[in-house]
């Protein structure tokens, strides 16, 4: 019955039957694609940035990694449009109803692709290992996936992972506990080899070796609450990501806050003034800006990493 967390996430979030392969995220959680299309528009800006920075290719492409429901790839097809543009929305789960028959839906990101890669909370989604602190050295927790009840297991002993713990997320004391991120590293490091020349954005609740939590991240999320973290099929199952890690310092890691603002998403107020000259353009300049706000917020969507890495 007990399990590591990698593999009762694995099971409870991607076998047969398993929350994404039946649910849509937006059931259950609302990221930045969803509190307002803005987003997709400032991602199409920065398509239009990596276009102008390749020379205008005559294939550009839009890979939107973990897709979801599709809404960011059809954000920035809506956006962007042109001939040109290929948009592949990128997702284990069967294409959504309703998507624009441009987009194409894959399982897997095209082998080369010459464009944008945005990967919106995805690796958060990745499954990991949770170990702890115990007083003869570092040992891998394990979880009973129907009630998610905790034990500690063995001690950890694979290489790879002792190299990972020591590199990129020490444990100080007993009780500690660390989320070994090295499937995400993996996982993104596979998704950047598919970039010929562009551009790949990973965007997610992340830290750094500044800020670990000593007790990690694990939660659940269902109908739009956060829950306890029981991987038994029934809930999103995520952890935040340690976006350094992934960077082994490369690229550019930012959040959420400073990227956006740089492509031009402020959360500036209209001028007062406007109210009284046109008050229908100063309403819809005003919602605006409260849905850019939202965006940028440094204790919200705002404060989430943003790692961009350009080949
Ligand atoms: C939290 S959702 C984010 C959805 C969307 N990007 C958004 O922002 O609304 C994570 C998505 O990643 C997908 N996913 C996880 N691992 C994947 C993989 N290896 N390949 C493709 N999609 C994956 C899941 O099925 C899920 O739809």
């Amino acid at each position: 019955m007990w399990v590591s967390w990698r593999e009762a996430t694995r099971r409870a979030l991607y076998e047969d039957g398993g929350f994404y392969r039946e649910e849509r995220p937006s059931a259950h959680f609302r990221t930045s694609v969803h509190a307002s299309p803005l987003f997709a528009e400032a991602i199409a800006r920065l398509l239009a940035r990596v276009d102008v920075a390749l020379g205008h290719p005559p294939r550009l492409d839009f890979v939107d990694m973990g897709a979801g429901d599709g809404l960011l790839a059809a954000g920035v097809l809506a956006a962007f449009g042109g001939t040109r543009l290929r948009v592949v929305a990128v997702d284990l789960a069967p294409r959504p109803d309703g998507l624009p028959s441009a987009i194409e839906w894959a399982e897997e990101p095209p082998e080369e692709i010459t464009g944008l890669i945005v990967a919106n909370e995805w690796l958060d989604n990745v499954p990991l290992d949770v170990v702890e602190q115990a007083d003869d050295g570092p040992r891998l927790v394990l979880v009973d996936p129907e009630t998610g009840a905790e034990t500690l297991g063995p001690p950890l002993t694979d290489p790879a992972d002792l190299a990972w713990l020591a590199a990129w997320w020490p444990l100080p004391r007993t009780g500690s506990r660390a989320e070994i991120g090295r499937p995400r590293d993996e996982a993104w490091s596979q998704l950047l080899v598919r970039l010929t020349r562009g551009t790949c954005v990973a965007i997610d609740y992340a830290h750094t070796a500044a800020d670990r939590p000593e007790l990690g991240t694990l939660t659940g999320y269902r109908n739009g609450h956060a829950v306890a973290p029981v991987p038994d099929g029934t809930r999103d199952i995520t952890a935040h990501v340690a976006l350094d890690a992934c960077a082994r310092g490369e690229g550019l890691l930012t959040t959420q806050r400073e990227a956006l603002r740089d492509l031009g998403v402020t959360g500036a107020r209209p001028p007062l003034g406007l109210a009284s000259s046109d008050p229908r353009g100063y309403l819809r300049a005003l919602a605006r800006a409260s849905a850019e706000a939202e965006l940028i917020d440094p204790g919200g969507l705002g404060g989430f990493g943003w790692l961009q890495q350009v080949r």
